[in-house]
């Protein structure tokens, strides 16, 4: 299969290109528009033979027809991605997320290719601390953020396109993803590269927000089970059974890099911050036999410590602009 992965220069784009280069024959075309979260250092040592680079905009219907003309399959996981921006400024989450997904929907309708869209659980909206249930595919959806909003907008779009134009998608809703290749804007790369500068971690208010994490790896991998044996119009939740409150994190950062524990600041706390998210992802377990592979969270975290540590030139270009935008929110 010829696949265009979009976004494919960010954070679980780069996972999901590296993934399918090796466990499959598969060729990539990466679109992205190498915004301030996209990376070519991201992509480095894959095979040009299989794998190449357009820079472009999803919103660019000319381009967007012409490369989707000739691909068997698109997976979307191109967007703006980060609540505390979509805060500040939600214009670009609007121009992305929601055009940017009708233009490809557009042209998946056109040309009769496969299409598979990558989005949160964060449509759903959050749970109370001590709510039994975790999201299902039938939660009403409930956004609280433009970020979340507007991947809610996209996947009502995706799933009107298969209803009123039989458009061949599937759709994923996944939990908060860690791993290698994360911009250090995030919660886990922006504390782990804190203290890798002898700075101290910083926790949003009471740091008892709960976030059910999965390492990028099983996000891959789920995408491609989806891919190759989902239902079209079926939606699947993905997540790896990973909840930890956020202020358990930073601990756990803290105490991988031999620091105290509660070497951390408390800060502003953000503006409509949800307070939990947790997945049951039995659908895409009994329907389809996903499994996810980090099943420990600790170990899974070591090792993207390690990462971070060890690729400090990947990061350390971003770092500086990254805090002197959080510097000037207080946070
Ligand atoms: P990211 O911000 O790291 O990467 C986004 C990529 O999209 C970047 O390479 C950027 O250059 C590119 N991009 C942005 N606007 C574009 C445009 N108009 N045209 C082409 N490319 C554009 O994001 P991420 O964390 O890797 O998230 C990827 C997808 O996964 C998103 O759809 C997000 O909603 C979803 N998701 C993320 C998480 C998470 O924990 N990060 C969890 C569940 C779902
Ligand atoms: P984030 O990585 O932004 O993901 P999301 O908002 O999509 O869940 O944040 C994860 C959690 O960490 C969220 O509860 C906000 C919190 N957080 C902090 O406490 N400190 C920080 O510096 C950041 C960036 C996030």
């Amino acid at each position: 299969m010829k696949v265009i992965v979009t976004g494919g220069a960010g954070f679980i784009g780069s996972n999901y290109v590296h993934y399918l280069m090796e466990k499959t024959d598969h060729s990539v075309v990466v679109l992205d528009k190498l915004t301030y979260a996209g990376n070519m250092a991201s992509l480095e040592g894959l095979p040009a033979e299989r794998c190449s680079f357009v820079k472009g905009d999803i919103c660019d219907a000319g381009l967007v027809d012409e490369l989707v003309a000739g691909a068997d399959a698109v997976v979307h996981y191109a967007a703006e991605s980060h609540n505390d921006n979509s805060l500040d400024d939600p214009r670009p989450f609007l121009d992305t997320n929601v055009i940017g997904t009708f233009t490809l929907l557009e042209a998946v309708r056109r040309h009769g290719v496969r299409y598979h869209h990558i989005s949160t659980d964060e449509v759903y909206g959050d749970l109370e601390l001590d709510d039994p249930e975790r999201f299902t595919e039938s939660t009403p959806y409930n956004p609280s953020s433009p970020y979340s909003s507007t991947k809610a907008a996209s996947d009502l779009l995706v799933r009107a396109w298969v209803r009123s134009f039989g458009v061949q998608a599937t759709i994923s809703n996944c939990s908060n993803n860690y791993g290698p290749y994360q911009h250090v804007e995030k919660f886990i790369p922006r504390q782990i590269t804190n203290v890798l500068r002898g700075e101290r971690p910083k926790l949003y208010g009471a740091g008892e927000n709960v976030r059910d994490w999965i390492h990028a790896n099983d996000h891959s991998s789920a995408v491609m089970t989806i891919l190759e044996k989902g239902a079209i119009g079926e939606t699947y939740l993905i997540g790896a059974d990973g909840e930890k409150n956020n202020k358990q994190v930073v601990e756990l950062i803290l105490t991988h890099l031999g620091q105290p524990s509660d070497a951390y600041d408390h800060v502003k706390d953000r503006p409509g911050h949800d307070l939990r998210y947790a997945i049951d992802s039995s659908k895409l377990r009994s329907e389809l036999g996903w499994t996810p592979q980090y099943a420990d969270f600790d170990s899974g975290l070591a090792a993207t410590i390690d990462w971070y540590r060890d690729n400090e030139s990947w990061w350390a270009p971003q770092k500086d602009a990254t805090e002197a935008r959080y510097a000037a929110q207080g946070q």
